[in-house]
Parts: C-alpha cells; sequence; structure tokens
C-alpha cells in the first residue's frame, strides 16, 4: 500500500503537533505545510519539509491526496474550500467551524466536490473513550440517568497571547475545549434535548469566558452537567487524567463519572462500581469495584491512521462534516444560553 501524501495548513499549537506525529507515521508522507506566518518556516525546515505561505500555491504544486487543517475555526471554511476545489480530503480540526452556517457550507463543499471530511475530535479515537461509550451503549451499567463532567485546570498565561483566543468568534474554553466534553456526551449519551449554562469571565475579564457552569438533557432522558474552568489550580480535566498528551501532567484521578441504574463508570481509572448482588441494593448494602481494562493508545496517531483510510475511501470518517456540526451546535446553544440565560435546544437547522 503506498503511503498517503499529506500537508497540513496552519502551523500553531495543534499544526505543530500535527507535523511531528505525520512525520513519524509510516502510512503517510508529508509532502508540505503552511502557514500566513512566513517565521514558521524554520519549524518546516526542522522536519525537512517545504514550506509556502499561500495555501493554493502550496496544493497545487505539492498535490497531497489530504491535508490537515489546523487553522483557528473562523478560517476552517475557507481553508477547506480551497482543498476541496482541488479534490483534497481534509482532518479538519475541532470545532469544525465557528458557525452553524460555516459548518454545513463545509458539509455542502463535501459533498459537491466529492472529498471527505473528518472532523477532528480526536478523544473519540482514544481506546478508553471508546470503552466508556461501549460500557455506556451496552447497558453495563443499566439504564444511563445522569452524568457529571470536570474540565478544570490552569492554562498558562503565554496561551492568552495569541489574540483570537481570547474573543469571539472562535475564542473561550467553550468552543475550544468544551466542544470535545459535549461531543463525548453526545458520542456516548446521544443527542442533546437542551443545555441551560452560565459562564463567567472572574479571573481574566476577557470577553470570552474562563468559567462555566452547564446543565444538559438528553433525548433519552437522561441529564449531566459540566464544570469548566480554564483558571484553577486543580487536577480534574480529560487532559490531566488521561494522559494522553504529555505536554500536560499527568494524574491518576477521575474526570467524567456515567451513573445508571445498574452501576457507575468512573473515567479514565475506568472504575466500574456496582451491587455484587442485584437483590441487595439499595444505599445500606455494599457496592464493589472493579477495573476495566483498556489498553493504551496516542489517539492522534490512531486518528490519523483513520484518516489515511477515509483518504484512501477505505471507511467512511468516524466524525464527518454534519456530525462535527452537531457538537458546535451544542457549544454555540451553551454559549447562547449565557448570555441570554435561557435554556436553548441544539440546531443545525438553518434558522
Ligand atoms: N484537537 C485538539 O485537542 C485541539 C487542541 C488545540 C487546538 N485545536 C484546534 O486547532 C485549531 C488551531 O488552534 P491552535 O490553537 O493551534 O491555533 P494557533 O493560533 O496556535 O495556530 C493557527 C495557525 O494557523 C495559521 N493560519 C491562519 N489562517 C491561515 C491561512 N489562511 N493559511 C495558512 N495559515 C493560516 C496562523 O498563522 C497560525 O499559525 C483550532 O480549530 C482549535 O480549536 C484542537
Amino acid at each position: 500500500m503506498s503511503p498517503v501524501k499529506l500537508a497540513i495548513i496552519g502551523l500553531g499549537l495543534m499544526g505543530s503537533r500535527h507535523i511531528e506525529i505525520v512525520n513519524s507515521f509510516d502510512g503517510c508522507d508529508l509532502v508540505g505545510v503552511c502557514d500566513l506566518d512566513s517565521d514558521l518556516g524554520s519549524l518546516a525546515d526542522r522536519h525537512g519539509v517545504p514550506f509556502f505561505q499561500k495555501i493554493g500555491e502550496m496544493l497545487d504544486s505539492t498535490r497531497p491526496d489530504g491535508a490537515i487543517l489546523a487553522t483557528q475555526s473562523a478560517a476552517h471554511v475557507e481553508t477547506f474550500e480551497a482543498c476541496a476545489r482541488r479534490g483534497v480530503h481534509a482532518l479538519i480540526e475541532k470545532p469544525v467551524a465557528d458557525t452553524t452556517q460555516a459548518a454545513l457550507r463545509i458539509a455542502e463543499l463535501a459533498d459537491l466536490t466529492n472529498t471527505r471530511v473528518l472532523v477532528g475530535h480526536h478523544r473519540r479515537h482514544n481506546p478508553l473513550v471508546k470503552a466508556a461509550h461501549d460500557v455506556v451503549t451496552s447497558g453495563q451499567i443499566g439504564n444511563l440517568l445522569a452524568v457529571s463532567m470536570m474540565w478544570t485546570l490552569m492554562k498558562p498565561d503565554r496561551y492568552f497571547d495569541i489574540a483570537w483566543r481570547t474573543v469571539r468568534p472562535d475564542g473561550g474554553p467553550v468552543l475550544i475545549n468544551l466542544v470535545h466534553e459535549l461531543d463525548i456526551l453526545r458520542y456516548t449519551c446521544g443527542e442533546i434535548d437542551q443545555v441551560f449554562a452560565q459562564g463567567r469571565s472572574k479571573a481574566r475579564g476577557f470577553e470570552v469566558e474562563d468559567s462555566v457552569s452547564i446543565s444538559i438533557t438528553f433525548r433519552s432522558g437522561a441529564v449531566a452537567t459540566i464544570v469548566g474552568s480554564d483558571a484553577v489550580t486543580a487536577p480534574w480535566s480529560y487532559e490531566a487524567t488521561t494522559g494522553e498528551n504529555p505536554l500536560y501532567f499527568n494524574v491518576p484521578e477521575n474526570c467524567y463519572y456515567f451513573t445508571g441504574t445498574e452501576g457507575a463508570l468512573a473515567f479514565p481509572q475506568m472504575e466500574l462500581w456496582s451491587y455484587p448482588d442485584r437483590d441487595r441494593h439499595g444505599w445500606q448494602h455494599p457496592m464493589e469495584k472493579s477495573v476495566l481494562p483498556v489498553s493504551r493508545a496516542d489517539s492522534l496517531t490512531v486518528q490519523l491512521a483513520h484518516f489515511c483510510d477515509v483518504v484512501r475511501g477505505a471507511r467512511p470518517p468516524l466524525v464527518d462534516a454534519l456530525d462535527g456540526a452537531r457538537s458546535l451546535a451544542a457549544a454555540l446553544a451553551v454559549l447562547e444560553s449565557i448570555s441570554t440565560n435561557k435554556p436553548i435546544t441544539p440546531s443545525i437547522d438553518p434558522a
């Protein structure tokens, strides 16, 4: 099988991680990288890859089969259009876009040009998340009734040197980070019926929130809460507890709790709680804990292998543009709820 030819557009925080991963993966060849910022040419040099400042020039001269789009979300539709017009399949970083209209435009362009889109909700490729999905959807903890998620950590001050991260339309932890939690909730618990959220920027005073609480109901009848803050000293986040990204200090704690009529799952330590004797249940009886064995894998590498298969046409994308649009719609509903102080039903239907 010949390697898939890939390009990367956008070499910031995420694009520079993609370079490392693509360059060390056998199933693909990195043929070119592109960023508006000429200073990033040195990063390309270090990896021995041709550097371009114009997307069209890079695509026309290197002719990749697929491209990874790691520009800020507001630029995804424009960068995807450049790829789609040339029949280049795309792995688009999450969120798929900054508005549902832009996300739907991406889905439409993909259809019109016959290009395939995988949205970079990479956590779905993590075996731990897949195992949590399987526990919940197989009924192993009975009927899922309530979920609690924590995403609490401290972003370093220098993270905010990049202006778009501090302002609308695409800055702030709801769109950048909690869209992951919302996507995992959709994946494990089904479609969201309604969100009601509060958000504050008490710590930093930016236009975008630093702390939020989100209350969620699902079409299934289950409920969930997410408490999130990027300005606190706390170990309970997906990043810190899964150890997925070596950049983060790793702690053996849990950050998500799935609870059902027959048991509960604490993630990512994968602790399953239940009553040993089903006929003896109730708060007076002892519960037992077992730990699910789950093999670890780097989700960005698993995602890249999947993207290569998607480019080859060997399998459909795990998260396509419309799926990504639904997770984006959930995040936008959270922001709308914060600004209107009302419950909102996420929707991708044009108003
Ligand atoms: N999967 C994850 O866990 C994860 C983590 C962080 C960021 N992201 C996502 O990745 C994307 C990028 O985020 P980031 O923090 O790396 O941003 P960043 O600001 O660090 O990098 C974006 C880069 O894109 C470049 N760029 C912008 N428009 C361009 C264009 N038209 N042509 C070429 N280059 C262009 C910028 O110059 C910049 O270097 C966002 O969608 C973000 O939500 C995903």
